[in-house]
């Protein structure tokens, strides 16, 4: 069956994702030119926004990944952050870029920022293509943001559910049949 028929609306279409990343890949251009930056993503979620976004960078950079899991297969964060992979090298006297693709309660992100942060880094920023400001419950400056969006479960362009809908090419909001909620209106 087709993933877009789990979709009850499509917020962001993919033209208007497209578009932001490559304005977000020039405003890092601006800023990053001489200076080598790596980007530090975390898998899975951002794998698609760091994909696109690296090829809008047309600098000398390299990127690492981490995978750390802070939710289960709900909707809700659990607010326990694990470590799955950690960095291949050190980010010493490096500038970080960390490559997000939402922030949501942000306990992710805090966590992850202190821990990047003890690896004495020259500069740390953070690029995150979605901010859900409703829920969130540690502070996180967010020097990049590609979008604010409202307190809805989002997916596609990476982001999942239950592991589910990554490679849909917008982000949209799943059917909260789709996860037990209230059946939708029609
Ligand atoms: P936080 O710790 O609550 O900020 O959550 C960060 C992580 O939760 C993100 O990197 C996503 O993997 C996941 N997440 C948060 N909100 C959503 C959503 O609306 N859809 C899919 N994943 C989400």
């Amino acid at each position: 069956m087709s993933l877009h028929h789990d979709v009850e609306e499509v917020l962001l279409d993919t033209d208007t994702v497209a578009a932001r990343v490559t304005e977000l890949g020039a405003e890092l251009v601006r800023d990053y030119t001489g200076r080598d930056p790596v980007l530090v993503s975390v898998l899975k979620g951002s794998l698609v926004f760091l994909a696109d976004l690296m090829r809008a960078m047309d600098l000398p950079m390299s990127i690492d990944l981490m995978e750390v899991s802070s939710y289960g297969s709900g909707t809700e964060s659990s607010g326990q952050v694990r470590i799955l992979k950690d960095l291949s090298k050190p980010i010493e006297g490096r500038d970080v870029i960390v490559v997000e693709d939402i922030i949501d309660t942000g306990l992710t992100l805090n966590y992850l920022l202190r821990y990047l942060g003890e690896r004495h880094p020259a500069s740390i920023k953070v690029c995150c293509l979605l901010d859900k400001p409703a829920r969130r419950l540690a502070e996180i400056p967010i020097d990049y943001r590609g979008f604010t969006i409202p307190d809805r479960f989002v997916i596609g362009y990476g982001l999942d559910y239950d592991e589910r809908y990554r490679n849909l090419p917008y982000i949209g909001v799943l059917k909260p049949s789709v996860y037990g909620g209230a059946p939708p209106e029609d």
